[in-house]
């Protein structure tokens, strides 16, 4: 059967089957949905289990960058099955305020110590990883045991990613995405799937 279609561009909620124009997207045009809430899942729990298997007994401390881990991070840690802490990084870019210098600042500092443990760092999505790298150097000197990355999306075009990543959800497209915890203006975190925006 034909799927109904709208006026171009408006994202249509086809996946539950519906006409209606998705409200949580400001009425702003969808490219194309990029991963749907059921592959996000999938590849969640994959991961889980991958990071599950990858860690000896000693501590881990799964830490988030805020705020674009927030949905991907909660999602993960109940698919790792053993004993794990988790805290939150804030970070914020300062310098140029057109591109990112790739000088970072932290806003929120974790509690918890980090020395002697297995730390892994959460990011929504490496782009010219700038951040990471600047992160990496200020967590490396605080001496954990181990420190590696775990980003749900790469777009593999980093040049200074000094670090990386050891655990990747998906090497996604070098377009704009928005969802699942990704913003655009502050807008779209909490949309369930992950699309690309016109
Ligand atoms: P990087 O320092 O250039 O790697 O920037 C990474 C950060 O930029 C991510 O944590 C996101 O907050 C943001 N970012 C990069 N690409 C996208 C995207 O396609 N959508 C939404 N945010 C993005
Ligand atoms: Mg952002």
């Amino acid at each position: 059967m034909r799927q109904p279609r709208g006026p171009a561009g408006r994202c249509y909620l086809s996946l539950v089957n519906t006409t209606v124009p998705d409200p949580r997207l400001l009425g702003r045009a969808v490219r194309r949905i990029v991963y749907t809430k059921e592959q996000l899942a999938q590849r969640v729990h994959e991961l889980g289990v991958e990071i599950t298997g990858a860690y000896p007994d000693d501590e881990l401390l799964v830490l988030g960058l805020l705020k674009g881990s927030f949905i991907f991070l909660s999602d993960l840690v109940r698919e790792i099955g053993r004993p794990l802490q988790v805290d939150f990084l804030v970070a914020s870019s300062y310098g140029d305020s057109t591109v990112s210098s790739g000088n970072v600042r932290l806003l929120y500092d974790p509690e918890t110590e980090l020395e002697g443990k297995h730390i892994l760092l959460v990011e929504d999505i490496v782009d010219t990883g700038r951040t990471l790298s600047r992160l990496m150097d200020l967590l490396r000197a605080r001496n954990p045991h181990s420190l590696e990355i775990c980003a749900l999306l790469h777009k593999h075009v980093a040049t200074e990613l000094r670090y990386p990543a050891r655990f990747i959800g998906f090497d996604a497209p070098n377009e704009f995405l928005v969802g699942y915890g990704l913003d655009h203006a502050e807008n779209f975190r909490h949309i369930p799937y992950i699309a690309s925006l016109q």
